[in-house]
């Protein structure tokens, strides 16, 4: 794990900033969107829930309000302090617990869990075969590990670039494709591949939103959103990632 994983928040304002305020911010219609596609892949409550680079624990609320047992960890103590003080979906049955870990290791000491989820944190893996066999490993029989990440063409991007320059992050391509071959070596037994729902989401209800950056400038309508998240793009491009133990 590079050392600015953990230092971001204390470093970067803006991180600073949206951790303490997401979900709500100018981007909740496409955090909401994959919230929303995390709960459609869930089995139903109740079940345990560990989330991996939980960052500022707003997911772990949602998916708690949701009746799911949850635990969060994340490399950031700056992170999870936001993590811990915060019920931005109001108060839940079980509030989540958090605590700080590194996902390329293990899943930390708590027993199995049916539900191991990663929202764009899995692609800033330096080692993402062991983090993988590491999910594999805090799988309950019959589990599910549920990976939301950024696919080829993510570190072509100059914005990418100058983020893991500057803040000295890792950042990777992580397609469903490439997660699903290193799943089947973690001993994952099958797959199930969807659109990425922020890009889905944002291309088909919030085009402008690709309109400042010229390279995605053809996701600027359905059409684009589709073939960008659709049968060839969800493979190869962004995507939302189910691999069954
Ligand atoms: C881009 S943020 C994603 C945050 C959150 N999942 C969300 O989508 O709002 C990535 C998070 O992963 C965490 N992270 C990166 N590498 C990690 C590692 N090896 N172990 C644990 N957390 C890690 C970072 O500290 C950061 O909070």
């Amino acid at each position: 794990m590079r050392p600015g994983e953990v230092t971001l928040i204390q470093k970067n304002p803006e991180t600073a900033r949206l951790a303490e305020v997401a979900p709500w911010h100018e981007n909740t219609a496409a955090c909401l969107a994959i919230g929303a596609a995390i709960l459609a892949a869930m089995p139903p409550p109740p079940a345990t829930v560990l989330e991996c680079g939980c960052w500022n624990g707003w997911l772990c609320h949602l998916l708690a309000k949701a009746n799911y047992s949850v635990r969060g960890m994340d490399a950031c103590e700056d992170a999870l302090a936001y993590a811990r003080r915060g019920e931005p979906f109001g108060e839940a049955a079980k509030r989540p617990e958090f605590f700080t870990g590194n996902f390329e290791e293990s899943m930390g000491d708590g027993p199995p869990v049916d539900v191991i989820v990663f929202n764009s944190a899995f692609h800033h893996s330096e080692r993402p075969a062991e983090t993988l066999k590491a999910a594999y490993a805090g799988l309950a029989p019959g589990g599910r590990c549920i990976l939301v990440e950024p696919g080829f063409g993510h570190t072509l991007s100059p914005q990418t670039r100058e983020h893991a320059r500057q803040w000295d992050v890792t950042e990777k391509d992580s397609p469903p494709i490439k997660i699903w071959r290193l799943g089947k070596k973690a001993g994952f037994k099958r797959v199930k591949v969807y659109p990425h729902p922020g890009t889905l989401f944002q291309s088909t209800y919030l085009p402008s939103a690709f309109a400042m950056r010229p390279s995605l400038r053809f996701l600027s309508s359905w059409f684009g959103g589709l073939i960008s998240c659709g049968f060839i793009g969800a493979k190869w491009g962004h995507g939302m990632t189910v691999l069954f133990k």
